[in-house]
């Protein structure tokens, strides 16, 4: 399976912080936002990264991760010029993605916990679409999916005004090979953009839509407005700092998976220079 991390959009939730600087090179805690979301794609064996950016931001983007072989990954990167919707991101994709399947992510979609790495994979049906559903408090901020009395799904509405379920489809979908076709097919929405809702809406109605329910031990966190920044920055420091062990280090990921040898890991924390990061990368090595 190839991966996508979708990266673009204006961040104007979070202006002025964003007005500048790309959303996902925000820090949350100790490193840079787009780490979580490629390190979701890694622990789930995703090697081939596609990260979509913004024309303006790429130069940061590619400056910051490079090609991907220190983490034992192979990053390509393409831009997204307006931005006009998530489903995009497959036809942005079409050539990357070569007619094989994928896993795409949102740039600031972060997960945590059990379950998220090979498993998570191997629950993914070959064909069809499989999307990762999350209980949530405030239902009318995202993608819901409602299911029907055998809990199948049903229907998906994007940001629905009024209750239809607290099922939030987050930002990790798996997609089979015909969704660049798909994609092409989408007409925009009231709001102008091209839907990610709609492309799942296309394999619901052929009934090859999936879903897994992430487990409540799971963590799915926001980060679209300057207090759910705050929260995820808090949440991954009070578990990091509790358990002496990072979440969502690349470095760590592509050591512990094979991917890089002691050596490289060592010339990545050299490359980082003095710092605390650094320091745990080289705790790695004993
Ligand atoms: C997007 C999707 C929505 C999904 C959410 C997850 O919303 O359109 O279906 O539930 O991501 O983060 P956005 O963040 O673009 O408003």
């Amino acid at each position: 399976m190839k991966g996508i991390v979708l990266a673009g959009g204006t961040g104007s939730r979070l202006w002025p912080i964003t007005k500048v600087v790309s959303k996902q090179l925000l820090p949350v805690y100790d490193k840079p936002m787009i780490y979580y979301p490629v390190s979701t794609l890694m622990l789930a064996g995703v090697r081939e990264i596609l990260i979509i950016t913004t024309p303006h931001d790429q130069e940061s983007f590619i400056e910051l991760l490079g090609d991907g072989s220190q983490f034992g990954i192979e990053l390509s990167y393409a831009v997204q010029p307006k931005p006009e919707g998530l489903a995009q991101a497959f036809i942005i994709g079409e050539k990357f993605l070569d007619g094989k399947s994928c896993m795409m992510i949102l740039g600031d979609n972060i997960f945590h916990g059990a379950g998220l790495g090979h498993d998570l994979i191997n629950s993914i049906p070959k064909s069809g679409a499989h999307i990762f559903t999350y209980e949530v408090s405030n239902p009318s901020d995202y993608g819901i999916l409602k299911l029907d009395s055998k809990g199948l799904p049903e229907s998906i509405t994007e940001k629905p005004k009024s209750f239809i379920s607290n099922l939030a489809v987050t930002g990790l979908y798996a997609f089979d090979s015909k969704v660049s076709e798909i994609a092409k097919g989408v007409e925009p929405s009231d709001r102008g953009e091209y839907e990610i809702t709609s492309v799942i809406n296309s394999y619901l109605i052929s009934n090859t839509l999936t879903y897994t329910a992430l487990s409540r031990g799971t963590a799915w966190l926001d980060t679209g407005n300057p207090q759910s920044l705050n929260d995820a920055a808090d949440y991954i420091r009070i578990i990091e700092e509790r358990t002496g062990l990072k979440i969502g280090c690349l470095e760590e990921i592509a050591f512990r998976n094979s991917w890089i040898n002691a050596n490289q890991l060592s010339v990545n924390a050299a490359n980082l220079g003095k710092n605390s990061y650094s320091s745990y990368l080289l705790s790695l090595l004993s």
